[in-house]
């Protein structure tokens, strides 16, 4: 298994040019199951989850073919031979459920294994279940796998209540109401950027959605959905990530296709902090010129509040900010794992429950680390860019699903970094 070597150094300066978003992405490439013509997605960004949902398409007899160094997808399903989504590919990656809405919406009936255990929580899937059975399908549990039925005549407008907020479950009534005949209702819907993405995609398809972006969409069902060309969304969480090298070492960085309509919350905790954001014609300009960063409180939220997904990055910045800061995580339970490794390395943290209280230290030093999941592997990177000596992150196929080129784009500007190769 691959490592990687970072060596603590000082300031960074350049560009980081940004991708496009893994979590959109993983939604769009199932909306092609909703139409017999071809789907083209550009700007996809290169990634082993994105290879991991072309492989469960392509299971369920879609064309995937990712062009031009895979940033551009061309998806078609006009010959589906399987409904079924197996429970081999689906473990591997939670976001395979999505398919359950499409293939419910155009076929009538889906069999989606259950995604089982998951090491940032129980993170289960009976908002979705839900969802489907108000627009009429009917849900059985059956050998681990969700079988789901369209009454005759296809699935049926009707009105979607999420109980909490759910990025998925959304995205999944979204996908099924397209093509559900009359009007759906989704309320207390989530507001994400790539639900956003997903609904413009879907319109271009022919859908006919109004108020993405605000917690009540409304879907008028059609009879069929076209094809469509779409640029998939600016990834918010790695443009996130990447203000937050320069934050943590010093430095000023552009990263090239940042927008702050897309991280409004975490601008505003990075100026709390002492950081500087500035908009340039090309992205956003991030700075720490002078002095250490101050602490700041954190609550992770449903956007447009603070993501889940910066939490464990900021955990590594506020690791060595003046003061004591508090992470509150109010969407996964048991999303503190990198905060034993922080610890390893010097960082003073305790965890209670759902919320860290990290004591600000002058330096972090460099140790053998391991990471526990994707966002907390990078946090990780981040820490060692920062921390005196040498950092070896393990188990780094984490971030290979979500951060292409991770080494050569931190190299870009300074960075010590390095993957070493394992056996
Ligand atoms: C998506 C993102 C993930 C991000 C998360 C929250 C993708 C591919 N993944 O995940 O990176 O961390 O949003 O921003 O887009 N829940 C239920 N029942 C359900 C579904 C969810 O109880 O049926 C709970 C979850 O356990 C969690 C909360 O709802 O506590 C939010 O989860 P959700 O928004 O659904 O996350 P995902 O869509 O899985």
């Amino acid at each position: 298994m691959d490592s990687i070597l970072v060596t603590g150094n000082g300031p960074l300066s350049g560009q980081i040019p940004i991708a496009g978003a893994k979590n959109a992405c993983l939604t769009l490439m199932p909306a092609t199951l909703l139409s017999d013509e071809p789907l083209t997605l550009t700007n996809a960004p290169r990634l082993s989850d994105i290879r991991t949902m072309t492989l469960l398409l392509q299971s369920l007899g879609a064309e995937v073919q990712a062009l031009n160094d895979g940033q551009v997808l061309a998806l078609s399903s006009h010959a589906l031979t399987s409904t079924r989504a197996e429970y081999d590919i689906v473990r591997t990656m939670r976001a395979s459920i999505r398919v359950l809405g499409p293939l419910l919406a155009r076929h009538g009936e889906a069999q989606v294994s259950l995604p089982g255990g998951c090491a940032i929580g129980a993170r289960p899937v009976d908002l979705h279940l839900r969802a489907m059975e108000a627009l009429g399908a009917e849900m059985d549990l059956r050998d681990g796998y969700v079988h789901a039925k369209a009454p005759a005549g296809g699935l049926r407008g009707g009105v979607v209540r999420f109980p909490l907020v759910s990025v998925g479950a959304t995205e999944n009534a979204l996908m099924a109401a397209v093509l559900a005949r009359g009007t759906t209702v989704l309320e207390n819907a989530a507001r994400e950027p790539e639900i956003v993405d997903l609904a413009q995609c879907l319109r271009k398809m022919g859908a006919r959605i109004e108020g993405e972006g605000t917690s009540r969409i409304e879907i008028e069902g059609v009879d069929r959905l076209g094809g469509a060309t779409h640029r998939v969304v600016t990834d918010r969480i790695e443009l996130g990530t990447y203000m937050l090298a320069p934050a943590i070492c010093g430095g000023e960085v552009e990263c090239l296709g940042g927008r702050i309509d897309l991280l409004q919350a975490f601008c505003e905790k990075l100026d709390e902090a002492g950081i500087s954001v500035e908009e340039t014609a090309a992205g956003l300009k991030v700075a720490r010129k002078n002095g250490r960063v101050r602490a700041v409180n954190v609550v992770t939220e449903p956007f447009p509040g603070f993501p889940t997904d910066l939490q464990a990055q900021m955990m590594a910045l506020l690791c060595t900010a003046e003061g004591d800061s508090v992470l509150e995580e109010k969407i996964f339970e048991n999303r503190f794992m990198h905060a034993p490794e922080l610890m390893r390395m010097g960082a003073r943290i305790d965890v209670h429950g759902g919320t860290a209280r990290v004591r600000g230290v002058e330096a972090l030093r460099g140790a053998p680390v391991m990471a526990t999941d994707l966002r907390a592997s990078v946090s990780l990177i981040l820490a060692g860019l920062a921390a005196e000596g040498e950092t070896v992150v393990s188990r780094v196929y984490h971030l290979d699903r979500g951060y292409e080129h991770v080494v050569r784009k931190l190299r870009g500007v300074g960075a010590k970094i390095e993957r070493i190769k394992g056996e």
